[in-house]
């Protein structure tokens, strides 16, 4: 047992984020498929505070049920970061350690900065140099290395302007004087919101000097618009393509594929250019996933074979060295190991069995305009090309389906089914009628 200070960290989520100029709250905007308030706490975690406290506006459960089973607790009104960690108070009160807090729009914090963090005495604040420095509070910082003020841009002299140490806005505070500090903050400034950055200068009168703590930021921080989301969005990708390679998946072309963050993929998966996974994929070892294919809520055993340009919808099973080919859609589905549907086909509510093969334009017709209905195709079935079958149908262990069939009936094992049309073919009549013709439009 480590007897370190106990952390709890305030995560501070209840700005309208209007720049975002979206309906949702800003923090529920996805990054690589998860909320961006997710990453942060999933970062909170690592840190093993003894709570974790997230700040929204009244409107806000759909935050409060992501970030459960941790505590939310609420802002009235949106006047500014500091007046937003005091709702967080009262789940304090018996706390005596160091509070960390946190901004909720930004997901991927330098996690060896926040250690250094808690690790300092006192205050904390954590800084950055981002490539461009608009928009961010300024730090203004003494001869002797110490912490002067922060300004908010709109604040700013023309002089302060020009300083490139911008606030990253996360900062470590002793709990016995939070209270004290926010209370004594005020909102004489451009915005008329009580700020969070004025916390050192009335820190300094209790003799508490605020260190400064410098993170890597790699010209990503802070999420205010739909620009800078997909920013974040272009790191959380490099990031997961980085982690894929690190565990044995070959990409052809890293920088198209999309990876969800929950994407799991075992070892010597190769995956060509222009995939695309959405959430809950889970792929064993020596997979395929040819170009273009769109996977979403699958699992793929190994060896399996899937695309180019195929589409795997939830609630899908594809078996060992299975093989789901060209324009192939399979949703709510299971294809048993060695099965083949190589080109274009739609697989619905269906069972497939083992090493069946299904012919190209084979299609379930799962739905009668209110229910879906479920079917079942045996082991080592053969179905012709263009066949549908109108489910709920059951076919048989080794039957055959005739191509071009439309099956409506349950097919026994080892039968043979055909359900079209006969043909009949007619001896010269080709020749006859395109003399006929020809003779009409010559009169024209
Ligand atoms: C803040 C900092 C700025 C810093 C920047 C870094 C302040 C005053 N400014 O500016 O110095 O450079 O972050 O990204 O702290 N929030 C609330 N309630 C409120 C206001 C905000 O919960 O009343 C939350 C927001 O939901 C957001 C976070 O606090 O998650 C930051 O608010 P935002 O308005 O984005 O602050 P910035 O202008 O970016
Ligand atoms: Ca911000």
């Amino acid at each position: 047992m480590t007897n370190k200070t106990p952390i709890a960290v305030v995560i501070l989520a209840a700005g309208r984020g209007t720049r975002m100029k979206s309906k949702r709250p800003k923090v529920m905007h996805r990054i690589a498929g998860r909320p961006m308030i997710s990453w942060l706490i999933e970062t909170a975690e690592e840190l093993n505070p003894e709570k974790i406290i997230v700040v929204t506006a009244p409107d806000m459960d759909d935050v409060a049920e992501v970030i459960a089973p941790h505590a939310r607790v609420i802002q009235k009104t949106q006047s500014g970061t500091g007046d937003a960690v005091k709702p967080a108070l009262e789940l304090l009160k018996d706390f005596d350690g160091k509070v960390l807090v946190l901004l909720g729009d930004e997901p991927f914090l330098d996690k060896i900065a926040l250690e250094q963090m808690i690790a300092t005495g006192g205050i904390s604040v954590m800084a950055m140099t981002p490539e461009s420095s608009t928009g961010f509070g300024r730090m203004v910082v003494r001869a002797d290395g110490s912490l002067e003020k922060i300004v908010e841009e709109k604040d700013c002299s023309d002089e302060e302007r020009q300083i490139d140490l911008c606030n990253a806005g996360n900062f470590c505070i002793p709990a016995s004087h939070l209270e004290k500090w926010l209370s004594a903050l005020g909102n004489d400034n451009a915005q008329k919101e009580y700020y969070l950055t004025d916390i050192p200068n009335i820190a300094e009168k209790d003799g508490f000097k605020t260190q400064v703590i410098e993170a890597e930021c790699d010209g990503f921080w802070g999420i205010n618009s739909r620009l800078e989301l997909a920013c974040h969005e272009a790191l959380a990708q490099d990031m997961l393509r980085a982690q894929a390679m690190d565990n044995g998946v070959t990409l052809i072309a890293p920088a198209t594929v999309t990876f969800n963050w929950d994407t799991k993929i075992g070892q010597d998966v190769v995956i060509e250019a222009n995939v695309i996974f959405a959430a809950g994929v889970t792929i064993e070892d020596d997979v395929r996933i040819l170009g273009f294919s769109y996977i979403e809520e699958s699992h793929i055993e190994s060896g399996a074979t899937i695309g180019p340009f195929a589409r795997l919808r939830p609630k899908t099973r594809i078996g060992a060295k299975a093989k789901v080919g060209t324009f192939v859609e399979v949703n709510r589905s299971t294809i048993e190991a060695g099965a083949k549907a190589p080109h274009l086909s739609y697989l619905g509510d269906v069972t497939i069995g083992a090493k069946t093969n299904i012919g190209a334009g084979t299609i379930f017709a799962n739905y009668d305009g209110f229910f879906k209905h479920k079917s079942t195709v045996g082991e080592n079935v053969f179905i012709g090309s263009n066949t549908t079958l109108i489910s709920p149908v059951k076919i048989g262990d080794g039957a055959m389906l005739a191509a071009g069939s439309n099956i409506n009936k349950d097919v026994p094992d080892h039968a043979m089914a055909i359900g079209r049309s006969r043909q009949e073919n007619h001896e010269g009549w080709a020749t006859q009628y395109r003399k006929f013709k020809q003779a009409e439009k010559n009169k024209v």
